[in-house]
């Protein structure tokens, strides 16, 4: 049959449920080897699919597992996603203000593969914090504080994590319906009601232009909403990293500041927007102001970031680190990177910092890498910024001399600065609900 399959792509035929079921089934079984997977996989790069064999796909790839029920959450269960980017520590700070304004966080969260960072390293960064839990302590957890995040079980869409590996080893990571219907897969086996995405568009994301964004974002949408899961996605900038901390470590910090109300402007306007759509997600209001005023005065009357040190306790962190930040363990070596000529950031090349931060440590080449929690990379000037020769532009957090003079390559490769004042640019670029799709 797998004979046919191919055929049929060759020439542009659309392929049948039956016909992606038994492909995708067929890997995950080991009854189809790497060589055909990868004909199959390489013609969907190149050929793309059509909506409906996307949601086939997808579904295909969800049976493969086990779909978790949230029934016995008294709460209503609301997840967000990011399509990943450099400094994003978005989850972390907005799963305590979710769970303050009244919804659930039951969240499976991955690691970081390459420049981008995943949220469990980060949380793993604060000493004893457990990454799994039970089901029943995870339930738990959610049913009386509001909120779990754990790393990602290997039971919800098993196909998918092993045809992820094969599109990295062929390169076909980078197509858009493979990235919709991996991320969806996982998504919709989590359980969660309601699901807001940040699909990232720029220099240090997948998508690096609006209209891959765009059709990357309506596929997800409606692959969520055919699966009867509210949907909404917010397409955001990453052509600079988002706040100024890079590193897992150092991620975690920016976070408690933001949960404090002191975090960096762009960073807060992220989880403002992608916060209110969680709560227009789950209906708990359609008014998008009501929605910032409630997120809001949980930050400011302190409940975002009690609940934070709630949930950290509770899944075994040592909070004691976070008394005015002091105890955070730090890196050993400090390298302050200075500016050689005056002018305006143009640009920060969010990749390159990423990588910076990956060869000092802070995310994997390799599956099998060790991350080093406490290295990365702190910026001290964002775009737009005015910059005189010899001033700061960031500062370097290294365990290894050996990896500084590589990575200060990059950062200073990074920055582009010129003598032109610079418009200012919008983070936040579109909102795609199952109304514009
Ligand atoms: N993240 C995923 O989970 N899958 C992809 O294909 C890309 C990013």
């Amino acid at each position: 049959m797998e004979a046919e399959i191919l055929k049929k792509m060759k020439v542009n035929k659309v392929l049948t449920k039956e016909e992606i079921t038994y492909m995708v089934n067929g890997y995950n079984d080991g009854k189809i080897d790497d060589k055909v997977m990868s004909k199959f996989l390489m013609n969907i790069k190149n050929n793309g699919l059509s909506y409906e064999e996307v949601f086939y796909l997808t579904d295909a790839m969800i049976k493969t597992g086990e779909i978790l029920s949230l029934d016995k959450i008294n709460r209503t269960v609301v997840d967000k996603h990011s399509t990943g980017g450099v400094g994003d520590k978005v989850t972390i700070i907005l799963s305590p203000i979710i769970a303050s304004s009244g919804l659930g966080i039951a969240k499976m969260s991955g690691r970081s593969l390459g420049f981008t960072g995943g949220t469990i390293d980060k949380l793993e960064s604060i000493p004893g914090y457990k990454i799994k839990l039970t089901d029943k302590e995870f339930i738990n957890a959610v049913n009386k504080i509001g909120v779990a995040v754990i790393s990602q079980t290997s039971s919800l869409a098993p196909a998918d994590k092993k045809i992820y590996a094969l599109r990295d080893e062929i390169g076909a990571v980078e197509s858009i319906p493979l990235i919709a219907s991996s991320i969806m897969s996982k998504k919709i086996a989590s359980g969660a009601k309601a699901i807001v995405l940040d699909v990232k568009v720029g220099n240090g994301a997948f998508m690096k232009n609006m209209d891959d964004a765009v059709k990357l974002a309506k596929q997800m949408v409606k692959i969520g909403e055919s699966a009867g899961r509210n949907t909404i996605a917010v397409i955001s900038d990453m052509n600079e990293p988002l706040g100024y901390a890079v590193g897992n470590a150092l991620e975690v910090k920016e976070a408690v500041d933001t949960l404090k109300g002191h975090g960096p402007a762009d960073l807060v306007e992220l989880c403002m927007e992608l916060g209110a759509q969680m709560l227009i997600a789950s209906d708990i209001t359609h008014d998008r102001n009501k929605a910032y005023e409630m997120l809001s005065s949980v930050i400011e009357d302190g409940s975002a970031y009690d609940k934070f040190i709630e949930f950290v306790k509770r899944q075994g962190g040592d909070i004691s680190i976070f008394d005015d930040c002091k105890s955070l363990k730090k890196a050993d070596y400090t390298v302050v990177i200075t500016a050689d000529k005056e002018g305006y950031v143009h640009h920060i090349q969010s990749e390159l910092i990423g990588e910076a931060s990956m060869i000092l440590g802070g995310g994997r080449q390799n599956k099998e890498d060790k991350i080093d929690h406490y290295v990365g990379v702190v910026l001290s000037k964002k775009v737009g910024d005015a910059v005189k020769e010899g001033d700061a532009i960031a500062t370097i957090y290294a365990n290894d001399k050996k990896k500084i003079d590589d990575a200060k390559a990059l950062i200073v490769k990074a920055f582009d600065i010129n003598n032109q004042i610079v418009d200012t640019y919008t983070l936040i670029k579109r909102i795609i609900s199952c109304k514009n799709v």
